[in-house]
């Protein structure tokens, strides 16, 4: 008997419309009318369910003929079928169906794109979980060298112009930082690449993300439907970048392409290219989302401000130096990434094909899935699921303090494509940095707070500092 018979199931509720039509009323709605968010909120509300179907970008018909019909999953519990390889597999659904043109990634389909059960999953994520062991001896010295320049800039200009924009220094900042941990680079080896590698990441990923993401209103709707929803954008505008930042990698990251080649089985080509994705797309990508994020949140909070001050030079009387260890002791502070992690999750969307017909379970409900659905869970809700998380909606910097008893809802943080208990592994899709980038924000923050006692954003941009009190 086949699962779908053992139970009485629910039917997934929503529709896909008629075809052609009804995606282009759900592409308008998510891109203009509702906007993303609403978008999932008002068919949860409208279909009474956290699993509905509906139609998501990029699914113009010149994507490659990507289908748009997806199974939207926004609770907690139903989520976590998407971290079930068994049930779901993860190949080419990165971003949904549509696969961006694989010139961007040097003709090969890198780690992110493959699943478990091809071979090099295996070698090639081996290999960066290793690659991440190795740096973790001079991740903090090489964390800072590199804020120190970022320190400067932002004091420099907030005294010289009355306000600092925080993303280009930070920018900065993460490819001067990355290409030191992950290539064993520093940029400053070649100057072209240290004044201009971040924007040239930029430039990489933007038509890669752009068919998926809207402008919010900066592009009047029919013109970014037009220009930059209806066909792929050729790689043959950012490639000359993507060549620099290859030869980069090839010239200055020798002893790492050696340890891919030599103990992992990868080609230079395979080594350099996945390389360059996981330090350009992963963590550059990753990180410059979340961190302004971040900000913006502990930025708007003067009494956050002041309990992070104090329980950071709390904990570090007692340490020699800041260090891993130093700051995994400071609770609030990891909470308050935790909970920033949470309410917006820097990556929102995490997507899986069934292997098979499956039931699929959410908190009170059960329903039936076919093989080859595609699966598209959406973190933002999930993690705002009201039957996990009290009072949602809120930003609580505690809400993950063991006195809070909150230390048991950390395994509801899927951030990384996983339960934050969970432990990435060459059998599952969990991002190979997930305790790095706990580690590393927090440095980052205990650094902030040693050197800084309070500083302000600007009340329309929370990317602009307009106030950076130091040390007194
Ligand atoms: C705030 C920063 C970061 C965020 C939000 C983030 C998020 C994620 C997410 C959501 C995935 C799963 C993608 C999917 O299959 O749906 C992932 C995978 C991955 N991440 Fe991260 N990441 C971050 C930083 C990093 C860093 C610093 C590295 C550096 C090594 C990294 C390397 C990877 C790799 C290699 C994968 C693919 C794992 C696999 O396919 O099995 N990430 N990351």
């Amino acid at each position: 008997m086949s699962d779908l018979a053992a139970f009485t199931v629910r039917s997934i509720p929503g529709s896909y419309g008629l075809p052609l039509i009804g995606n282009l009323m759900d592409r308008m709605d998510y891109f203009w009318l509702e906007g993303r968010d609403k978008f999932f909120q008002n068919r949860m509300a409208k279909y009474q369910s956290t699993v509905f179907r509906a139609n998501v970008p990029a699914s113009a018909p010149l994507f490659g003929g990507s289908d748009p019909r997806v199974i939207a999953i926004v609770d907690s519990a139903a989520f976590t079928t998407l971290f079930d390889i068994s049930l779901v597999e993860k190949k080419d659904v990165l971003v949904g169906d549509y696969l961006p043109s694989l010139d961007y990634t040097g003709g090969m389909r890198v780690l992110a794109y493959l699943d478990p059960s091809e071979p090099q999953h295996s070698s090639i994520k081996s290999f960066l979980l290793d690659n991440l062991r190795r740096s973790a001896k001079t991740w903090v010295p090489d964390l800072q060298s590199s804020l120190e320049p970022l320190w400067s800039t932002l004091e420099k200009d907030v005294q010289e112009k009355g306000s600092a924009g925080v993303l280009l220094p930070l920018q900065k900042f993460l490819f001067s930082f990355l290409s030191k941990v992950l290539l064993g680079a520093d940029p400053a080896v070649d100057p072209e690449i240290a004044k201009n590698g971040h924007f040239i990441i930029d430039k990489w990923l933007a038509p890669q993300l752009v068919p998926t993401v809207g402008t919010g209103g900066l592009i009047p709707y029919p013109l970014e439907e037009l220009l930059l929803h209806s066909f792929p954008l050729p790689f043959a505008f950012v490639r000359g970048g993507y060549q620099k930042l290859y030869d980069f990698i090839l010239n200055h990251a020798k002893d790492v392409l050696s340890i891919a080649i030599n103990e992992y089985g990868l080609t230079e080509a395979q080594a350099t290219h996945n390389l360059l994705y996981t330090l350009g797309f992963n963590a550059f990508g990753g990180f410059s989302i979340f961190l302004p994020s971040l900000i913006s949140y502990i930025g708007k909070d003067p009494r956050l401000q002041e309990r992070l001050r104090t329980e950071v030079r709390d904990v570090m009387n007692t340490h020699e130096g800041v260090s891993f260890n130093a700051v995994s002791e400071m609770e609030l502070l990891s909470s308050t990434v935790y909970e920033a992690l949470r309410i917006n999750p820097p990556v929102a969307f995490q997507y899986g094909r069934a292997r098979r017909d499956f039931i699929l379970k959410s908190h009170d409900c059960s329903y039936g899935v076919q093989a080859g659905e595609l699966l598209c869970g959406f973190q933002p809700l999930a993690m705002r699921d009201p039957k996990v998380f009290e009072a949602p909606e809120e930003f609580r910097a505690d809400r993950f303090i063991k006195e809070r008893g909150g230390e048991g809802l950390i395994q509801y943080v899927y951030w990384s494509n996983g339960p934050q208990t969970a432990t990435p592994s060459v059998e599952n899709k969990q991002c190979v940095a997930k305790d790095y980038v706990m580690a590393t924000t927090r440095l980052i923050l205990a650094e902030l707070f040693m050197r800084y006692d309070s500083f302000q954003l600007d009340n329309d941009s929370s990317s602009t500092i307009t106030f950076l009190k130091r040390r007194s």
